[in-house]
């Protein structure tokens, strides 16, 4: 296992925001202009690890080829253009849910990528591509890093996550680094065992909890089980460190119930945004990095 100088595989936590080098980080990728408490929130954190991961195993070198899954217009595209030389955006562009209403997968991304770049960036580096995470159209062991963002938990039944998790696994380079970042339920909730979802879908005429299946509850999102049988094992990589689950009591303070279209934040602020809660279980983002050994 190579020495990392934090924990990289783990929960996005509150203090994690404590640590100047996330923080400027943060910045660096988003673009300054947010106050420091909107910067609370677990996306940007998911992008500050990612480029604090890529800095220190050495991967922002301009020979470095990135490919991004599912990438709808994601910060990280235009600041690793600015530090590698080739990124990939594949994602399933004009297509499925997140295709509308100026939502990530929104298809002028093919055609004009500048106009979602939050600051300058060397438009040569970077290809988008339209492209199923289930079909990956690249020969094996093409890229230095791959790395996808809050998205596997969203692409279906449990065999495709598996097989999106094999895809990313197959395109890394000996050596080379992949990433996948994705929502974990965070206590074990009887409300988010899929059998009892479907009784209550069948009791209540399909209204309540609709996409759920025996196979799959309706929130997108993992139990540590389920994230090793069908994300982690399918990679067929090592995680460079143990996943911690380690969530600060400060993390709830501000836990966001979000039922249908509403939110609502404990403490009436929108800031910090880490914790969030529907049906059962909280859930948060969780990083976990991956290398392939290297021939
Ligand atoms: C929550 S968004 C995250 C987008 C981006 N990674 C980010 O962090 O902003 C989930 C993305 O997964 C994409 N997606 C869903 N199913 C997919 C599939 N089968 N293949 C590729 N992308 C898919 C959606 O189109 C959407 O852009």
């Amino acid at each position: 296992m190579i020495q990392l100088s934090r924990q990289y595989n783990k929960l996005c936590d509150l203090p994690d925001f404590d640590d100047p080098a996330l923080r400027a980080m943060l910045r660096d990728i988003v673009a300054p202009g947010y106050a420091p408490e909107e910067e609370l929130r677990r996306k940007f954190w998911e992008y500050a690890m990612l480029g604090l991961y890529l800095e220190e195993v050495g991967a922002l070198r301009d020979d470095a080829e990135v490919l991004s899954i599912a990438a709808g217009h994601e910060e990280p595209l235009y600041w690793l253009a600015n530090r590698v030389g080739r990124v990939v955006a594949t994602d399933i562009y004009g297509e499925g849910a997140f295709a509308v209403d100026d939502r990530e997968a929104d298809a002028s991304m093919l055609t004009d990528p500048g106009h979602w770049a939050p600051y300058d960036y060397r438009a040569d580096r970077l290809e988008v591509r339209s492209m199923d995470a289930l079909h990956v159209d690249y020969p094996d062991e093409s890229f230095d890093v791959v790395f996808s963002l809050s998205s596997i938990e969203h692409f279906g039944q449990p065999q495709d996550i598996r097989r999106a998790a094999a895809e990313m696994g197959r395109v890394v380079k000996p050596g080379g680094h992949l990433v996948i970042v994705t929502e974990m339920l965070v206590k074990a909730h009887p409300l988010d065992w899929a059998p009892l979802q479907v009784a209550i879908k069948t009791l209540s005429g399909g209204r309540r909890l609709p996409r759920a299946t025996m196979r799959k509850r309706m929130m997108d999102a993992f139990r540590p089980r389920d994230l090793q049988r069908d994300v982690i094992a399918p990679t067929g990589l090592e995680p460079v460190q143990p996943l911690d689950y380690t969530l600060s009591p400060s993390t709830y303070d501000n836990l966001i119930t979000w039922i249908g279209d509403d939110m609502r934040p404990a403490s009436g602020s929108d800031y910090p945004h880490i914790l969030l809660k529907g049906h059962g279980s909280p859930w948060t983002s969780a990083f976990i990095a991956f290398q392939k050994p290297p021939r």
